[in-house]
């Protein structure tokens, strides 16, 4: 059978931040509709490998292929022009602005499109934000609510809502669930189970493999800015978690295509 293009390829991509070796050659594949789990221990490269695929960062070798096209992604916007949004560890909200303002923040085009800022701006952003939050079936009372005043679910929630507002393609998320209650991980685990259904292809980096046990298709390890591990997610943690533990504290290293064993 031939595969489908990947949606997104990145192949022997290389990054260093003075001497520090950040990414040493690593190879993703993202398939349509796919959710991929990202994992590895702190400073393995997941987040700068991520930063390049949102134009964040600029790799110092390595090739993107977005559909099979190569792409050239030099900052944030020309990777939001083709479809790629990226939920940071930080989430990089606007505290003291509300719901609506947070998820059209840096949207300038989309309201300018309505005229000077007006009223109807405002009110349009807020009905926009409104339809948005029922689609991915979130709870918040107004969209009005300033976001420092919201629990820490619920502005993860908004910072997913903003990078999916606009009919994006791929989602990455850095680390959704670090810092949330029980309750609050499970409507993030919902969400991205939604936006799956609904199309969305994602990456997850994530500390907590229940995590991505419970929403990943495949799996990637990383350690020291190299690829130890991928493969399939199949299967319950409990039988897998000391294997996959061993390769990301670097026990175990190889590329079997095969899930771990
Ligand atoms: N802007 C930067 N300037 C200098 N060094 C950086 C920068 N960003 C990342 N690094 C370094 O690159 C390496 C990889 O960092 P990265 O943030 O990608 O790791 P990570 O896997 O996301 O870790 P964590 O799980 O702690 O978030 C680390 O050694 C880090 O110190
Ligand atoms: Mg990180």
């Amino acid at each position: 059978m031939i595969e489908a293009t990947p949606i997104v390829e990145m192949r022997n991509i290389k990054k260093n931040f003075g001497g520090v070796r950040a990414l040493c050659g690593v190879d993703l594949v993202l398939k349509r509709n796919e959710v991929l789990g990202l994992v590895g221990d702190n400073a393995a490269g997941k987040s700068t490998l991520m930063k390049i695929l949102s134009g964040a960062y600029i790799p110092d070798g390595g090739e993107i292929f977005i559909e099979g096209k190569k792409t050239h992604i030099a900052s944030p916007s020309d990777a939001r022009r083709i479809g790629i949004e990226m939920v940071y560890q930080d989430l990089a909200l606007a505290d003291n602005l509300d719901v609506a303002a947070n998820v059209f923040l840096g949207r300038e085009a989309a309201s300018k499109k309505l005229g000077p800022i007006s009223v109807m701006d405002k009110h349009y952003m807020e009905q926009e934000t409104k339809r948005l939050l029922d689609r991915l079936k979130i709870d918040i009372s107004s969209v009005r609510s300033i976001v420092e005043r919201l629990s820490g679910g619920q502005r993860q929630a908004i910072a997913i809502v903003r990078a999916t507002a606009f009919n994006n393609k791929v989602t990455i998320m850095d680390e959704p669930t670090a810092a949330l209650s029980v309750a609050a991980i499970r409507k993030v685990i919902d969400l991205i189970n939604e936006l799956k259904a609904q199309g969305n292809s994602i990456i997850i980096i994530s500390h907590r493999l229940e995590d991505i046990y419970e929403v990943s298709d495949r799996m990637i390890v990383l350690r020291q800015g190299r690829k130890v591990r991928e493969c399939p997610v199949i299967g319950k943690l409990d039988e897998f978690r000391e294997q996959v533990v061993a390769y990301i504290i670097g026990a175990r290293d190889d590329f079997a295509e095969r899930g771990v064993d």
